[in-house]
Parts: structure tokens; C-alpha cells; sequence
């Protein structure tokens, strides 16, 4: 559907959001959390947000929104997002995000909206009863995303579909209201190990925050006894020891994914990993897989904990969070109700 190329000419700059719903586990941690804070590092300027706007298109235990958003934020600090290097915010907090949304549910067409997986998945049998929030969910992660003007939008390998879709309404408001490079075609930045950590128990299913087994998931939280039973019980196969060579993982899901998130943790390539522990059992793998993921997020959990114990804290990164967020996407939001024609604008 986009088939002229973005003529946009503004600065680059990312967003991505997480949110506020369950505990965060290791696909989350290697898919986003780490992946924002390279970026970071790497100079980009980014803006970071707890979705808690998308969290109530689904069913939510009553009153547990508020520490949810909270705990999130919490987590994306302990991870190493740097409030003075990027903006940290609540998207509820930025009125940018609901008003962009309204003005991109009127140029996404039905028919892209329908095709989106995470609708049929999360709505699951009985999508009747779904909310209509939870249909239009794509609609406003691209209002998030293009209320900055971002360009690239840092995520797991399951939000491919969303950005191709932020892509298309850009490119349609863009021809709709004539104002051609008005908004970049985000791209996804999906590249790297941990852009798909699957399940501990089935390595055809992704990890997720709503499996039901929570052995099938490394929560950030897991303490190192827990990271280690966790691996020690997590599913292999029954086809021999740990093959030395990439191919020798083809049609072995399990053992990829934990090769994988070995490598995405301790930073050694796969060939690497498996040159040192091919020929050699799973009695030998697991414990030192056990050992790379607590040493690397063992950190991250005290720090976590420290922060949680001062919303204080977290409330003022928010607070600085929304108004630097406010700043940016504002003038956007005019701008647009310019080109779209309402009164007083
Ligand atoms: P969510 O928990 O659905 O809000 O996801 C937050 C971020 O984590 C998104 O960028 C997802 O793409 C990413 N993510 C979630 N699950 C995984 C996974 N199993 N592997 C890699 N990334 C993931
Ligand atoms: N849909 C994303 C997820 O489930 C979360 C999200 C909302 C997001 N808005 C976004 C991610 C904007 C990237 C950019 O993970």
C-alpha cells in the first residue's frame, strides 16, 4: 500500500512503549527494555511510554491500573533508560495520543484494522465480546508513535504487523490532507537476538505474559534459584546432545531459543556458544545458562526493587516525562488539526 517512499526530512528520533499489564519477563527485557537502552546509548533521541491507554482495552483486576504504570516505569529505570537522556512518560498523561488516535481511526480503512493477529489472538472465540478499544489498539499505537514524528520504533518481532500498519495510515493522512512527508513511514527496529524469545516449555509458542505456566516464562523479578529451576525444568528434546554447528539446531526449537537467549545475554554469537558447548549435554548447558542470565539480571532486579520503593521518585520522572512529551507532540497535534480543517485552529 505505501508505494512512494517517505519524503519525510525531520530529525530521527524513536519511540516505543510497554504496557502496564503483568509482570515483565526475559522477551520482554530482550525484545525492548535492553534494546532501548542500547539505543540510547547509541545518542538517539528517544521517547519512552507505559501504554496504560492500551492496557484497559483488555479486562483489568479493578484499581490495579495506577501501580501497574508505576511498576512499569519502575522497570524501564532499572533496566537503564536514563530520564535525563530520554523522556520517560504515562501515555495517558499526554493528551496528544487520544486526540491523534480519533483523527487516525477516521483514515485506517476497516480492512487493515481486520487483518491484525493480535486482534484475533487476544480477543480470541468470542470476539463479540471484545471492546472496541482493544479492535482500534494498532490505531492508536500509531497515534503514539506519530504524535513525535518517530522514525523507528524499537519492538519485538510480534509488533511487525502493528508498524506495518502505523506505515500505511502515515501514508494515507500524508496523500488525504496534501501534505506529503507530514509524517515519516516508521520503521521497525527488530533486528538482533531476543527479537523473538520463545516459551520455556514450547518453543513454538512465544513467551508471553499471559501463558498460563509461569514455568514457561523468566519473570524480570525471578530470584537466581527460581531463574535456575526454571531453566533446569525448561523443555529440550530427545535428539541428542547440544549440536556444534548452526544447522545442527534446525527442527530443535527448544534448544534454538535457549542458544538464543544465551547469546543475547552474555553478547557471544551463536557459532561461538555452540563451538564451546557442542557434544556436550544439557547438564552441562543449562547451569551455564542459568549463571549468564542471573549474573546479567540479577542487577536489574535490586535496582528494581529500590526504585519501587520510592514513587516519590518515579511520580517526578513522570511528571518531567510528560511535559518534555507534551512539548513535542503539542505542536504536532496543532499542526494536524490545521491540515484536517477544524474550526479555530
Ligand atoms: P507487551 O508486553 O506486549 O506490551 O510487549 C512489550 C514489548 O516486548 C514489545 O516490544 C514486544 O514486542 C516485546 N516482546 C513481548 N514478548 C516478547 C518475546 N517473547 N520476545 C521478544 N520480544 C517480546
Ligand atoms: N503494542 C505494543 C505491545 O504490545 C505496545 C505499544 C503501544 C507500542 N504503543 C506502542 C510499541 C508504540 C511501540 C510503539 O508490545
Amino acid at each position: 500500500m505505501t508505494d512512494t517512499p517517505a519524503s519525510y526530512s525531520g530529525p530521527q528520533r524513536i519511540f516505543s512503549g510497554i504496557q502496564p499489564t503483568g509482570n515483565l519477563h526475559l522477551g520482554n527485557y530482550l525484545g525492548a527494555l535492553k534494546k532501548f537502552v542500547d539505543l540510547q546509548e547509541d545518542g538517539w533521541d528517544a521517547v519512552y511510554a507505559v501504554v496504560d491507554l492500551h492496557a484497559i482495552t483488555m479486562p483489568m483486576e479493578k484499581g490495579a491500573l495506577l501501580s501497574q504504570t508505576r511498576q512499569i516505569a519502575a522497570a524501564f529505570l532499572a533496566c537503564g533508560v536514563d530520564p535525563k537522556k530520554s523522556i520517560l512518560f504515562a501515555q495517558s498523561s499526554v493528551k496528544a495520543h487520544v486526540e491523534l488516535a480519533w483523527i487516525f481511526n477516521c483514515v485506517a480503512r476497516m480492512g487493515w484494522v481486520e487483518r491484525m493477529t493480535q486482534f484475533k489472538d487476544k480477543a480470541g472465540k468470542d470476539a463479540e465480546r471484545a471492546s472496541v478499544g482493544l479492535f482500534t489498539y494498532p490505531v492508536l499505537q500509531a497515534a503514539d508513535i506519530l504524535a513525535y514524528k518517530a522514525t523507528h520504533v524499537p519492538v519485538g518481532e510480534d509488533q511487525k504487523q502493528h508498524l506495518e500498519l502505523s506505515r500505511d495510515i502515515a501514508d494515507r493522512f500524508n496523500r488525504e490532507y496534501d501534505a506529503p512527508g507530514f509524517f515519516p513511514l516508521p520503521e521497525p527496529l527488530i533486528k538482533g537476538p531476543g527479537a523473538r524469545v520463545m516459551s520455556l516449555k514450547d518453543g513454538t509458542k512465544k513467551m508471553s505474559k499471559s501463558d498460563p505456566s509461569e514455568l514457561s516464562r523468566i519473570a524480570l523479578v525471578d530470584d537466581a534459584d527460581m531463574i535456575a529451576k526454571k531453566i533446569k525444568k525448561a523443555k529440550t528434546d530427545l535428539l541428542g546432545d547440544m549440536p556444534s554447528e548452526v544447522d545442527g539446531l534446525e527442527g530443535r526449537p527448544e534448544v534454538e531459543n535457549l542458544v538464543g537467549i544465551y547469546a543475547a545475554l552474555s553478547g557471544e554469537s551463536v557459532e561461538a556458544i555452540l563451538r564451546q558447548y557442542g557434544g556436550q549435554g544439557f547438564g552441562v548447558f543449562k547451569p551455564a545458562l542459568a549463571e549468564v542470565t542471573v549474573n546479567h539480571l540479577s542487577p536489574i532486579t535490586q535496582r528494581y526493587r529500590e526504585i519501587l520503593d520510592d514513587p516519590a521518585f518515579i511520580d517526578s520522572v513522570l511528571q518531567d516525562g510528560a511535559e518534555r512529551a507534551d512539548a513535542i507532540s503539542a505542536p504536532v497535534i496543532a499542526e494536524v488539526w490545521k491540515l484536517v480543517g477544524f474550526w479555530g485552529a
